[in-house]
């Protein structure tokens, strides 16, 4: 079956630009270059000779991007990769400006195969690099022991009735192991009725078998240190959140980077802080949010925040 185009709305573009300043002769990095809208900007605004690296852990993503980005191929390298491994290919303090905008794509979540979504029926993978041997979201669901999927549901979903799902699940499964997008979304809606909610009740399991499938919260808290290393003095690293959990990674990393002392213990207090020069600086502390304009053309922005950080020269 022929494959649908990629479509992708690029989230707070202007916000972007203005954030990381391409200039010619920048060097940039597209840690997540999905349709590549973002790239192209960051392409078109360093232009005539600006220089993009980028990855992404989905193939469809990446053969989409290189032909949307195929007039500025000359200035672009693209890697099949996980952020976190940029480091591999990119010598440290050498960009003028990272972009993660983390989470799926727009095509991502409509295209059924790839099982994001229980608006559309499809495999229960959710996989966004499914060139691994990975486990997929069904593995999850028919494997995991009933205290850990609870766990997974509570910890990453924020799901309420967490327990009891999970454990309605390790009793469906002896019998009918979960195989489609539609058949967990129907199941979870039997356990946990909508009553009258706008929200679908499976909405917050599939966030969590999102995560924890692609381990979405792992790559941030290991790319966030790495991707700022790659940035020479006066580089901006831009990551765009859409959901709270990683948004607060992000805040705690970027405070951190901006704090002008360390601390012993575990927790902060100022008896036992010592103090050292801030690496980064924070531009808008609160983090930035789609315009009403915005809004009003592209609902998915809603949860998105970005934060910047740049980084300082070195004493
Ligand atoms: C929100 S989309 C990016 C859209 C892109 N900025 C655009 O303008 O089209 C997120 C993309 O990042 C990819 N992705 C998510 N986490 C990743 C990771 N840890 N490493 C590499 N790619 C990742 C996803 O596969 C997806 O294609």
């Amino acid at each position: 079956m022929p494959h649908a185009p990629f479509s992708h709305q690029p989230v707070l573009l202007t916000e972007v630009v203005t954030a990381l300043q391409p200039k010619p002769h920048g060097r940039y990095l597209d840690g997540t270059l999905g349709g590549g809208g973002h790239a192209a900007a960051i392409l078109e605004a360093s232009s005539p000779d600006g220089f993009l690296y980028g990855c992404d852990r989905d193939t469809a993503a990446l053969a989409a991007a290189r032909e949307r980005l195929s007039p500025m191929a000359h200035r672009l390298e693209t890697h099949h990769c996980n952020f976190t491994e940029a480091d591999q290919w990119i010598a440290p303090r050498s960009l003028d400006g990272v972009l993660l905008d983390l989470g799926v794509s727009s095509h991502q979540l409509d295209t059924p195969e790839r099982g994001f979504s229980f608006q559309h029926d499809g495999p229960l993978d959710m996989r966004m690099d499914q060139s691994g041997s990975g486990p997929t979201a069904a593995d999850l669901v028919n494997t995991l022991p009933a205290s850990e999927l609870a766990d997974l549901f509570w910890k990453w979903g924020e799901e309420r009735h967490s327990r009891r799902i999970a454990r309605a699940i390790e009793t469906e499964r002896r019998i009918r192991p979960f195989t489609t997008t539609g058949q967990l979304a129907r199941f979870i809606e039997r356990i946990c009725p909508r009553r009258g909610s706008p929200t679908h009740p499976a909405t917050r399991c599939f966030q969590a078998l999102r995560i924890a499938t692609n381990d979405e919260l792992g790559a941030v808290r290991n790319g966030l240190e790495r991707a700022f290393n790659l940035l020479s003095p006066g580089g901006r690293l831009a990551v765009i959140s859409f959901q709270s959990l990683e948004d607060r990674l992000v805040k705690e990393f970027m405070r951190r980077e901006a704090r002008d002392y360390d601390f012993d213990g575990p927790e902060d207090h100022p008896d036992f802080r010592r103090p050292r020069h801030p690496r980064g600086r924070e531009l808008a502390r609160k983090g930035i949010v789609a315009s009403e304009a915005e809004l009003d053309q592209n609902p998915r922005a809603r949860s998105a925040r970005l934060r910047v950080l740049e980084r300082l020269p070195e004493p």
